[in-house]
């Protein structure tokens, strides 16, 4: 078995393993194959060293570099996560340019590679992960790397009239072209990638999935992540004996809870979604003291403006409708801004009667899946998704609504709270039908054995 080196922005965590499916998944692989994780260390420095820190964690080597705090506020602050990130998800209303951020982007890529040469061997197989690395490919092409590179791209990949957007972008499309196999969460991110290579990047369209650059031929594949589903229900039923679960039983009472867990980011639809629930309370007076609206928006990206002012336009929406509907033992809406355990989480989820779903746009959105995993088959809760999240091009039997519609969310979240308990089990029976067999683990052994296989990939002349 070839040794895996996985690269992405972020390593596992020290201590505690993350909450996060796709790093348990990711880890689980890298074990099996005796591979290498390399990424950022979390760590600025002014002078960083160049040659990376080799760290044994979680059962896995992993390989780190620091950023200085001007790559970090340019790269990863900015082109990253103030372009890139806006872009992919169809909102160029919140993408905000700033000179030079570009270079340094390209540049840490660049250093990525550098660093990350020294560490391969000759049959390594190399896997990059999102949108923070498009252009590692290309950069370790230049440094004379010639093992199979493999990229996934864990969120969408918006039409190409968006893309063009972004001039560096479209550079970035023809870095990325340097992997042999490219990886998507849906096959309209596939389409989406495809056409924009074609009219912007110089490639030509081979088949459906498949392009070409001179004499050499790119894969692209679809490979929706997945999360370990049985594994995630055994986690819950544990889950429910802990405190935060009976705490949560007790403020409850016997109201019904309607859950949001998301990080705080503008591609989440938490706007339209708060919304939703005001309008709902006032169409809605026999339901006051019935409900409760837990929101759980994990503060991220904090030095991203777009970030902040979203905080302060959910902090009012919030502070408006428990102002207006509020009673002295009735809290109508929550909205918390800390991060929460999986196994806490997890517990919230089974107890809900609602899960609120509704991204604007995202790659796959697993918190959708786990909602499903945690449900109790006798008594389960109803999965209220965005049409515009990777997860329902399969999970057809979840109430999908436009996540940019207010009066959308709110009809469902009616609907979702008044639906017969057939229905319910009905439902859920075709949603854990569609999950019930897959694993990370599978997921990620796919995508390495369609990178192993370099089958026309790659032609003798590279
Ligand atoms: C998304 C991205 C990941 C990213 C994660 C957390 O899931 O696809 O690449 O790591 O968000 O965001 P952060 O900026 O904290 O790494």
């Amino acid at each position: 078995m070839k040794r895996l080196v996985i690269v992405s922005n972020r390593v596992p965590a020290a201590g505690t393993p993350q909450a996060g499916g796709l790093v348990v998944a990711l880890v689980g692989l890298l074990r099996r194959h005796k591979g290498l994780w390399f990424g950022w260390s979390d760590a600025l420095a002014d002078h960083p060293d160049p040659e990376p820190r080799v760290v044994d964690r979680q059962g896995i080597s992993c390989a780190m570099i620091d950023l200085t705090p001007d790559e970090h506020r340019k790269y990863y602050l900015g082109f990253a996560n103030g372009v890139l990130w806006p872009l992919m998800h169809i909102l160029p209303g919140v993408v905000s340019f700033h000179r030079n951020e570009l270079e340094t982007y390209r540049a840490v890529n660049v250093r990525f590679a550098t660093a990350l040469k020294g560490l391969l061997k000759k049959d390594d197989l190399i896997w990059v992960q999102d949108y923070q690395l498009l252009a590692v490919p290309a950069a370790l092409r230049d440094q004379k790397v010639g093992n199979p590179i493999g990229f996934f791209l864990h969120i969408p990949f918006p039409p190409p009239v968006v893309a063009a957007i972004s001039e560096g972008l479209l550079g970035l499309v023809r870095d990325v072209l340097a992997a042999d196999l490219i990886g998507f969460q849906t096959a309209t991110d596939a389409e989406h990638f495809a056409q924009t290579a074609a009219l912007y990047a110089g490639a030509r369209r081979v088949g459906k999935l498949g392009l070409s650059l001179g004499d050499r031929t790119v894969r692209l594949g679809v490979f929706p992540v997945e999360i370990d589903a049985q594994e995630f229900a055994r986690v819950t039923k544990a889950a429910m004996e802990r405190r935060p679960a009976q705490d949560l039983a007790h403020n409850l009472r016997d109201r019904a809870l309607v859950l949001g867990v998301d990080r705080l980011d503008p591609s989440k639809g938490l706007v339209e979604r708060l919304t939703a629930f005001r309008q709902f309370l006032a169409a809605e007076p026999k339901w006051h003291r019935r409900v409760s609206f837990l929101q759980i928006a994990a503060k991220s990206r904090e030095g991203v403006q777009a970030y902040r002012s979203l905080l302060r336009d959910l902090e009012r929406i919030a502070g408006a409708t428990n102002g207006a509907y509020a009673e002295p033992d009735w809290t109508p809406l929550k909205l918390v801004t800390q991060s929460s355990t999986r196994n806490t989480v997890a517990s919230y989820m089974r107890h809900a009667r609602v899960g609120l779903v509704t991204p604007l746009r995202d790659g796959m959105n697993l918190v959708a899946k786990e909602f499903v995993a945690a449900q109790d088959p006798d008594d389960p809760g109803v999965l209220v998704l965005s049409r515009f999240a990777g997860a329902a091009t399969q999970l057809d039997a979840a109430l999908q609504v436009n996540p940019y519609d207010p009066d959308q969310i709110e009809e469902a979240m009616r609907r979702a709270l008044t639906m017969p308990l057939a229905e319910r089990q009905e439902r859920w029976r075709d949603l854990w039908d569609v999950i019930k067999d897959t694993s990370a683990l599978a997921w990620g052994e796919a995508f390495a054995d369609a990178l192993a296989n370099r089958k026309m990939a790659r032609t003798k002349t590279e």
